[in-house]
């Protein structure tokens, strides 16, 4: 892929990228692309009180890796990084408050994370008059579609032409900064970029996702299994009565929580992050800035993904070890979302490498051995 840009960093010298949200699950599958393309990665991260660099823990050696303090809430901060870092080809923001039900405990702290912090980078860009020098990629999400969907005759999706219906406070500020985009790229000409991404997983996946939560969960519930020196066939069918919230087994003293979850009949269209960082990648490096959508194309429902999880630890009737809890219900629900990938295809040559299937046993083997 040559780069035909205007910017300076489009010579043979090494590129330079900045990304928020380096510290999260996307930022860190990012920065290994990137740094693996011999890119320089700037990563801004906010201020805590603890470590947030676990998911880039084996990237801070990398001499090719700067982290830069800043707050995308904070104009300043990232006005200051940007003039730091002229050089810079490539802005990928993927900074967000990301958790959907959050976003209905927190709206306000939710819309000046993932819709103002997009607009101070667009504006930062355009303020140090960099909008011929850098490309920006923003991280839209498939939650804008919310209860929308087109239908083919055979099944329900979503895709660039679907109109967007958002059903919560932070689809709603994905959209909005989805729309300043939009704007950004025809009044000012910036080479910009939104990924419809759908949802994406993976080990480095937070705790509080559903995909997660259950393996993480299987991986604690094996362990259990192993330190009490029983199999999934010792645990009595009577102790698994629905009314019970803890597993015991015949024999054992100790007992195991059971996994607490909200709406399992929702579907979602789950792809690897590992995957789709290079779409975002890709769409940087296109002529024209422009809207895609990033998925498999397949949907499927948390019952199906529970079933595929509880089978790598041999256990069929996983309903027996589930609780329904309505506090993990939320005000609104996004029922369906099957993406279709045909312009990503097309136009980016991109398409998904891992299978439903391949992405449920890698997150339930990590977490296995990592409990
Ligand atoms: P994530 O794991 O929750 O990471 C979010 C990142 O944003 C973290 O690095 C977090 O930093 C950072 N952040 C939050 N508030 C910030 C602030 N005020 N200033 C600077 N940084 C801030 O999310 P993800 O799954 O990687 O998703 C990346 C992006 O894609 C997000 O914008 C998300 O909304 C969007 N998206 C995700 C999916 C998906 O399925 N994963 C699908 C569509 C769109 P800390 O480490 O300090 O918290
Ligand atoms: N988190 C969570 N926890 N979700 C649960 C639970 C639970 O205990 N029980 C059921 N669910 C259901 C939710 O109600 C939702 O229907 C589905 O599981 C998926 O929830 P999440 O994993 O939290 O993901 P999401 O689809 O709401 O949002 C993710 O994907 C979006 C793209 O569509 C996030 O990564 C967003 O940042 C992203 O934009």
């Amino acid at each position: 892929m040559s780069c035909k840009g205007k910017c300076s960093c489009r010579k043979p010298s090494k590129k330079k990228a900045i990304i928020t949200g380096i510290t999260g699950q996307d930022g860190s599958h990012l920065a290994d692309l990137l740094l693996y393309l011999n890119y320089e990665v700037v990563g801004v991260v906010r201020r805590s009180s603890t470590d947030t660099t676990q998911r880039i823990k084996h990237l801070l050696g990398n001499k090719n890796l700067k982290l830069v303090e800043g707050d995308i809430t904070d104009y300043s901060s990232i006005f200051n990084v940007l003039k730091e870092n002229q050089d810079a080809c490539e802005f990928y923001n993927l900074a967000a408050q990301s958790h959907v039900a959050a976003s209905f405990k927190n709206p306000e702290a939710t819309w000046d994370a993932t819709c103002k912090g997009c607009f101070n980078v667009l504006r930062a860009i355009v303020d140090l008059d960099l909008q011929n020098r850098i490309r920006f990629y923003q991280a839209s999400s498939s939650e804008m579609f919310g209860k929308s969907y087109d239908e083919d005759g055979y099944a329900k999706y979503q895709d660039e032409k679907t109109k967007f219906l958002p059903q919560s406070p932070y689809a709603i500020a994905k959209c909005a900064a989805h729309e300043a985009v939009r704007l950004y790229r025809d009044a000012y000409g910036l080479h910009a970029s939104a990924g419809i991404l759908f949802n994406h997983e993976g080990p480095r996946r937070g705790e509080q996702f559903v995909t997660r939560k259950i393996t993480k969960w299987i991986g604690k519930f094996n362990k259990f299994l192993k330190r009490n020196n029983i199999l999934p066939k010792d645990i009595t069918k009577s102790c698994l009565d629905k009314d019970c919230d803890m597993i015991f087994a015949s024999g054992i003293q100790e007992s195991f929580p059971k996994l607490r979850l909200g709406n399992i009949d929702a579907y979602r269209d789950w792809g690897y992050a590992g995957d789709y960082v290079k779409a975002m990648w890709l769409m940087l490096q296109q002529n024209r800035g422009d809207d895609y959508v990033i998925c498999t194309g397949e949907s499927h429902s948390i019952r199906e993904f529970l079933e595929e999880a509880f089978k790598c630890i041999e256990i069929s009737d996983w309903y027996n070890y589930i609780i329904q809890d309505p506090q993990f219900y939320r005000p609104a629900e996004v029922d369906y979302l099957r993406g279709k990938n045909f312009k990503a295809g097309s136009k980016l040559k991109w398409k998904p490498e891992t299978t439903f299937k391949q992405l449920v046993t890698m997150m339930v083997e990590h977490d296995i051995k990592n409990s």
